[in-house]
């Protein structure tokens, strides 16, 4: 990722495993700043705030939140707590609890003295696997920017929320393809819708397409069904919190509206994902993918920056209206053209995601 004309990744492990860094979200694009995190309970917060956000970088944070646990209390018990209660952080993305899964299985094998060294080790493994697996999305997507390019001279993406770098360790999901397609030479034109409530879309994927100088609109959430009726949009490309064994997705609220428009409007759309997002244990996504409520203030108020550029935050629903805030929606799988993923693409099924893992239980 690129950052201030530095390239960099989104989770910085301290040379002492005392302690990893990461950008706070909640205050991008108005100030860049890291945040030193020395404890599991200061991991669980940058989570459960959203300081980090996005299912792979979500993952990551854990992991090391975790690690940082063990220094203190490697036993049995000090390994289910911290476990617990950094899996408590958020409920959608699979990432997290996958994450921990994996941190725990390796230290618990081992010894209690050395079972903190193993579980630093196991996260900074996460956090390399996901940057390279974004890359290798990013190498199996761009054909299908390409082959647009190709007929049409260029390429129109509508994209929603924040897949971004800042999403995952580095390069992103959904916008892997789009990163490598640029690099390439493929002129690629990027349609961001703004992700109310939180904007992730307005703040965030327009800020790093910025800083790696892809050319991209920012839209109102509204304006993709009308986009698509008018040929102004050629692919969907979205990232995803949870993909079930059926291939349904689960992605920021308002995907599958989308989704619903793509397919009204015969516009391919792809979700980009690495395999750590697949829940193999839930077999109907549309039924059994819990979906995160949050703070109504979410809707209510927008986060902005004053002419100064200085933070600021404003009512914009009427006061006294009460206000609801489920943060995720699934788009059922019928309505996925295909799943990009580490290994390559496929139909989101079944049969589909067992021909590229053929190993998973
Ligand atoms: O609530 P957020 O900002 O964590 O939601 C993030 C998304 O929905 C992303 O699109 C998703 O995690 C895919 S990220 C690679």
């Amino acid at each position: 990722m690129r950052i201030g004309g530095e390239t960099t990744r989104s989770i910085r492990p301290g040379a002492t495993r005392a302690s990893f860094s990461v950008l706070d979200q909640t205050l991008l694009p108005w100030r860049v700043a890291w945040v030193d995190i020395a404890t599991p309970e200061a991991a669980a917060v940058a989570i459960r705030t959203m300081q980090v956000r996005g299912a792979p970088l979500i993952g990551a944070t854990a992991a090391f939140g975790l690690a940082l646990a063990l220094r203190d209390d490697g036993s049995d018990r000090g390994l289910a707590a911290a476990a617990a209660m950094l899996a408590a952080t958020r409920p959608t993305a699979i990432n997290l609890a996958w994450a921990l899964a994996r941190v725990s299985r390796a230290a618990a094998a081992l010894p209690l003295r050395e079972r903190a060294a193993r579980a630093w080790d196991e996260a900074v493994a996460i956090a390399d696997e996901d940057a390279a697996a974004c890359a290798a999305i990013g190498r199996h997507g761009t054909p299908l920017l390409a082959a647009i390019a190709a007929r049409k001279g260029r390429v129109n993406v509508l994209t929603h929320c924040n897949a971004g770098w800042l999403a995952t360790v580095d390069w992103g999901t959904a916008t892997a393809p789009i990163y490598a397609a640029h690099d390439a030479g493929i002129p690629v034109h990027v349609w961001v819708d703004e992700t109310r409530p939180r904007n992730q879309g307005a703040a965030l994927t327009a800020f790093e397409l910025g800083a790696h100088g892809v050319p991209h609109t920012v839209v109102a959430d509204n304006a993709g069904g009308h986009l698509m009726q008018n040929g102004m949009v050629d692919i969907v490309l979205v990232g995803s919190d949870r993909v079930a064994r059926n291939g349904d997705v689960a992605n920021k609220i308002g995907t599958y509206l989308k989704a619903l428009a793509a397919d009204d409007n015969g516009v391919p759309f792809w979700v980009a994902l690495p395999h750590s997002t697949i829940d193999w244990q839930v077999a109907d996504g549309m039924r059994d993918i819990p979906i995160e409520e949050r703070s109504a203030d979410e809707v209510t108020h927008v986060s902005g920056a004053a002419a100064d550029g200085s933070p600021m935050r404003v009512r914009v629903a009427a006061p006294g209206s009460a206000a609801a805030n489920p943060a995720f929606d699934v788009t059922p799988a019928r309505l996925v053209t295909g799943l990009i993923t580490e290994r390559g693409r496929c139909a989101a099924s079944e049969a589909g995601l067992r021909g590229l893992y053929p190993e998973a239980g």
